[in-house]
């Protein structure tokens, strides 16, 4: 058994990265459905069935938990397959299977609070003051789920998302650096704008941008905390699977990669976010 690790793209290896390194002997498959990048311009019931079709190979690889280090997938169809594909699903294979996402663990670490906390409701007259930027693609933005579940759990805290529509795109192709920082810091003036000042913390709410997190870094205004979603992830996991130990991840700390599109290497910025040659083979 492993744990299975998806996304549209490279994305999601910053997530798997940081997996990687909290759990070193279990057994790992990432599969990018790079045939189908990028996702976060997609319509909603695309998503979901690019995603359902994702976990269903990963089940198929042996896994018996797949993370959606996807935000997009996450917030789109995680609730919706959870519900509707996976309990069907779970008695077919005859096993222990679920899958788990990226965001409660992000909105964790935002709120500093469980995600079973639910906030007193004080009215209007909140003030906020705290105010958290989230960088996401279209269809996360749209989801508004930063903005709804932080309210949720905590009225002190204003949440405003850009969406970035083109640069999961970029990352994924390689774009130059200095073309990525222009697009960047276009993006944090223009929530910067519509805040009508920096904003106090950011999300990278998207697991593409995590391989230019020092991009991000310097046009923010200097010191913004960022919150990091491949730690969030990763202290999630560990305490979840304290609590499911019928969760088998394996032992023999195999790894394999899988794509959809094109195997062989990945582009030069992915590889130097990697540290490594990285080979991916033909899902
Ligand atoms: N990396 C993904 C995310 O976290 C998806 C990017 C995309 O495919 O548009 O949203």
């Amino acid at each position: 058994m492993a744990i299975g690790v998806f996304d549209s793209g490279v994305g999601g290896l910053t997530i798997h990265h940081r997996l990687v390194e909290t759990f070193p002997d279990a057994d790992f498959v990432y599969l990018a459905d790079q045939a189908n990048a990028p996702y976060g311009g997609k319509p909603g019931e695309e998503i979901v069935d690019l995603t359902r079709d994702g976990c269903s190979r990963l089940f198929d690889e042996g896994c018996s938990l797949v993370v959606l280090a996807c935000n997009t997938a996450a917030s789109v169809a995680l609730r919706r397959l959870q519900q509707t594909w996976l309990p069907g699903h779970r008695r077919a294979l005859g096993r222990p299977i679920n899958v788990l996402g990226i965001v409660v663990p992000t909105i964790e670490a935002a709120t500093g609070m469980p995600w079973a906390h639910e906030a007193e409701p004080r009215g209007d007259k909140v003030e906020k003051l705290d105010v958290l930027g989230v960088f996401a693609t279209p269809a996360t933005a749209r989801s508004r789920v930063y903005e709804i579940e932080i309210d949720k759990r905590r009225q002190d805290v204003a949440v405003f998302t850009e969406p970035c529509p083109e640069l999961a795109r970029m990352i994924e192709t390689g774009a130059p650096r200095a073309d990525l920082a222009g697009v960047i810091a276009s993006h944090v003036q223009a929530l910067t704008r519509r805040i009508g000042r920096a904003p106090d913390r950011a999300v990278l709410g998207c697991t593409h941008y995590e391989i230019v997190a020092d991009l991000f870094q310097a046009a923010l205004a200097p010191g913004t905390p960022l919150i990091r979603q491949p730690e969030a992830t990763a202290t999630a996991l560990k305490d979840y699977l304290l609590r499911r130990p019928e969760f088998d991840v394996g032992a023999s700390g195999a790894r394999k990669f899988l794509t959809t599109g094109e195997p062989g290497a990945q582009n030069g910025l992915v590889e130097a976010f990697w540290g490594a040659p990285l080979r991916f083979e033909a899902a």
